[in-house]
């Protein structure tokens, strides 16, 4: 750590998560178990990766916590909002995503994690009929609460600092239009005048978090926080920003395996991806509105990585499908098939399945604590808006699409970009391509 310029991680680090479901609830019991020395906080890259760093006769692999100055587990304090009522300790029973033998030796902590009232609006994910939701006037005076409810968190638990993590549902799809997107101005105007069919819930909380000093990470597929008004006001806030959608299970898969068939030259004529899920998010998805956003992210992944102007023999007819269905009897047990159309040599076809039988918000939960503490360090680092090298982490990475920019999608540079990114905040020489 002898160069770097991150300010240490020293004190709490607050993570405030917007939704308190599956996902959060595993997360924050893998986090309190392994406080504990009761379970091993598998999947996440800050607890297990080691980086190269240095070249030649020079070079080590490293933790990121001995590169950078990172909060341990026990550093973490755990607020959330939902719209039901419902503590941690009793959504993480719901959810069966864990055993109970695995949630009740940090019962106590978790029963002490109390949603405060949402900031909801029921169409924009109709299927949720909770109470534990609050009044607003209108989507200016639902920002205001959401950041008095961030400052009295932050005064009561003493913690450092805060960022702020969305795992709460899935919205309807916000498409992004610059009358009401395109500068903080507009956004600011269409937050007063109520204007609630372009102003998701989602962006109150992400314009709160981002007035009152928290990083924020969308790790659901909507357009939150990649609009240029939100570019602008991290800019702004000088804070860091990262989404969105968490890369778990297919499209880690696709990402992943794409390259596959991008290196050794084949074709691709198609690319069925479906999927069975059977928990609340699967529930909410289930309606058309809400599962579009979740397509429009899930689409994303192929293109830029099996890119038809690059090689038109190979990928310039493709026919990409994903599907979700609802299907009760899988709880969070989902699984995603994938059925790929490939051809070879002369043109002749073949196919490659994949059924991979995943745990949803077991794939999801190192997700949000390498998501939180990573967008924490790039605010000690002094980086702000679109955090580029946690798309490792996303589904649908953020970029600049005003500029033409082309997200980079294929796993294995987005984990250079990561380790680039690591090396620069430690003070050390980074890889000069990621390609
Ligand atoms: N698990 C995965 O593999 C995965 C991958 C990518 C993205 N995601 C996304 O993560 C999110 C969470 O997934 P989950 O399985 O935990 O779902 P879940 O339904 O179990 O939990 C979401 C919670 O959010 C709450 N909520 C909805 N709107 C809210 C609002 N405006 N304010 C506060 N709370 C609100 C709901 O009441 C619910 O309890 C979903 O958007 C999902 O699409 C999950």
């Amino acid at each position: 750590m002898a160069n770097s310029n991150v300010k240490p991680a020293t004190g709490k680090l607050g993570i405030m998560v917007v939704g308190l479901g599956a996902v959060s609830t595993t997360f924050m019991t893998g986090v309190l178990m392994a406080r504990k020395g009761l379970a091993k906080p598998v999947g996440s890259m800050t607890q297990y990766d080691k980086i190269r760093v240095g070249r030649g006769a020079e070079k080590k692999y490293l933790h990121y916590s001995d590169i950078v100055s990172m909060p341990t587990l026990n550093d973490i304090v755990f607020a959330a909002w939902d719209v039901y009522p419902a503590n941690a300790y009793e959504s993480a029973i719901n959810a069966e995503v864990l055993k109970e033998k695995d949630i009740e030796p940090v019962k106590d902590e978790l029963m002490a994690i109390k949603p405060m009232k949402a900031a909801f609006d029921k169409n924009y994910a109709k299927r949720l009929d909770g109470d534990n939701v609050k009044k607003c006037t209108s989507r200016w005076d639902m920002a205001e609460q959401i950041r008095e409810d961030i400052r009295n968190f932050k005064k009561e638990s003493g913690v450092d600092r805060v960022v702020m993590l969305w795992a709460a549902s899935t919205e309807i799809y916000v498409a992004p239009d610059m009358k009401y997107h395109g500068t903080l101005a507009a956004l600011e105007e269409a937050m007063k005048a109520d204007d609630t069919a372009h102003i998701a819930p989602s962006m109150c909380y992400a314009y709160a978090a981002l007035m009152e000093d928290a990083p924020f990470v969308m790790g659901a597929p909507n357009t939150t926080v990649d609009i240029p008004a939100m570019w602008e006001l991290a800019e702004k806030t000088c804070l860091p920003i990262a989404g969105k959608d968490f890369k778990t299970g297919q499209t880690l898969v696709k990402s992943g395996f794409a390259p596959i068939i991008g290196t050794r030259m084949l074709g691709l004529n198609g690319w069925f991806s479906t999927n069975i899920l059977g928990n609340r998010d699967g529930l909410v998805l289930d309606e058309p509105a809400n599962f579009r956003t979740k397509e429009v992210s899930k689409l994303s992944t192929l293109e830029s990585i099996l890119v038809a102007e690059n090689q038109p023999d190979l990928y310039s007819d493709y026919y990409h499908k994903v599907r979700i269905n609802y299907y009760p009897p899988r709880n969070d047990n989902k699984e995603g098939w994938d059925n790929i159309d490939i051809f070879g040599w002369m043109g002749y076809p073949m196919q490659i399945k994949i059924d991979f039988l995943c745990r949803d918000s077991i794939l999801a939960a190192p997700l949000c604590l390498d998501l939180a503490l990573l967008i924490d360090l790039a605010r000690r680092a002094g980086r702000y808006g679109t955090q580029r090298f946690l798309s490792f982490f996303l589904k649908s990475p953020m970029h600049d699409y005003t500029q033409d920019e082309i997200p980079v999608n294929h796993l294995f540079q987005q984990y250079v970009m990561l380790k680039n990114a690591i090396r620069e905040m430690g003070g050390y020489e980074a890889d000069e391509e990621i390609d």
